[in-house]
């Protein structure tokens, strides 16, 4: 079974092609990070406007790469939910398009979901059941997945996202977006106890996240209580990198916790010990190695989506292969839903 995954629910076009045996036969994503650098973030109407040009050249690029064309098809996926609506609905309708030209099945792609089952191709064995952790630039969220089609919400963050935060301290500093890798190059340089952050629930059982009292508190180390005008202070850089260090110490404190409580809890409802992560921020080298040593001291069997997996792309769409078999198609009707849904998922 061959077929081809595309994706745009924010900043990325992408298109991908990967069979049933998970053999990515081409993968193609063009960044439109550039477009909204000036900006600090992604800004909608340039997202889409810059989908509706790319799509098709993507999709061709990567049919070519593969040596295929759309004959060789038996479906195309694509990313619905959630994501930008303008952003969503490119790629919805460049994949029906072809589904009715080509009278091939549409399949649903979750976005969160697709980030965890991006960690199933470094794995030789199925990752399912497993709490998976998707930390993105909009997402901090934890799962219990029975399988790669069914899951149950476990908690999340309930304001920003740890790479929201991470975007939005980096502005702060003075450093470019998209600002995850900006502020781990940077802290490589810093102190991670020089600052002393907030870190929220870190001593509580719920399974949540909250980042903006950090957002908040950088803000204030950097401009004094009380203050708020950034432009009015300029940073030494040796204090830009404590900051930096200290912050990203903060957020990968809180994502350790919880993934290892949500694992813990997971687990005395007789959930095996294995925790799978992926989105941008797993990116994150202080955090696969802090997560890492965490895991072995308490006995969990950890999968990170490969570096090249965690921010988006179209190869951890082949999450749609498990849904293809399990016959869940989608007709014409199919929809963008842009926010989150929480209820428990199955298909
Ligand atoms: O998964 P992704 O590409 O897009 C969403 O689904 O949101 O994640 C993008 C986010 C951005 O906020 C970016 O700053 C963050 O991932 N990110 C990182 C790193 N690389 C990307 N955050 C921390 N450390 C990194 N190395
Ligand atoms: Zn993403």
């Amino acid at each position: 079974m061959i077929l081809l995954t595309l994706e745009t629910t924010c900043d990325e076009t992408a298109a991908a092609i990967v069979n049933d045996r998970l053999d990515v036969l081409s993968s193609v994503v063009a960044s439109q990070a550039k477009l909204h650098e000036i900006y600090k973030g992604v800004v909608p109407e340039i997202a889409a406007r810059a989908h509706v040009e790319r799509i098709l050249p993507v999709i061709d690029d990567t049919l070519k790469k593969a040596s295929l064309t759309l004959d060789d098809l038996d479906g195309i996926a694509v990313a619905n939910t959630p994501g930008l609506s303008g952003s969503l609905l490119v790629g919805l309708t460049a994949a029906k398009a072809l589904c009715f030209a080509k009278n091939l099945p549409l399949i649903a792609i979750n976005h969160l979901h697709a980030h965890v089952y991006a960690c199933q191709f470094g794995s030789d064995s199925p990752i399912y059941p497993c709490v998976g952790l998707v930390v993105s630039g909009g997402h901090t969220h934890l799962y219990h997945y029975t399988s790669a089609t069914e899951n149950r919400f476990l908690g999340g963050t309930i304001d920003d996202a740890a790479g929201e935060a991470f975007d939005k301290v980096a502005s702060m500093l003075g450093l470019p977006y998209p600002g995850g890798p900006a502020i781990s190059k940077v802290a490589l340089n810093g102190d991670p106890t020089a600052f002393k952050f907030p870190r929220s629930f870190l001593k509580e059982q719920r399974l949540e996240f909250s980042f903006s009292g950090l957002k908040t508190a950088v803000r204030y180390a950097i401009t004094g209580p009380g203050k708020f005008d950034l432009d009015a202070v300029s940073i030494a850089e040796q204090t830009v990198a404590d900051l930096a260090a200290s912050f990203q110490q903060a957020v990968v404190d809180c994502l350790v916790a919880k993934s290892v409580q949500a694992v813990e809890q997971c687990s005395s409802q007789g959930v095996p010990r294995r925790l799978c992560v992926g989105g941008g921020v797993a990116a994150n080298r202080v955090f696969r190695d802090q997560l890492a040593i965490q895991c072995q001291q308490k006995d969990i069997e950890l999968h990170f989506a490969a570096m090249e997996h965690c921010t988006d792309n179209a190869v951890m769409g082949a999450i749609a292969i498990e849904r293809f078999k399990a016959g869940l198609f989608e007709d014409m009707n199919l929809d963008i839903l842009p926010g989150l849904i929480r209820e428990p998922q199955t298909g």
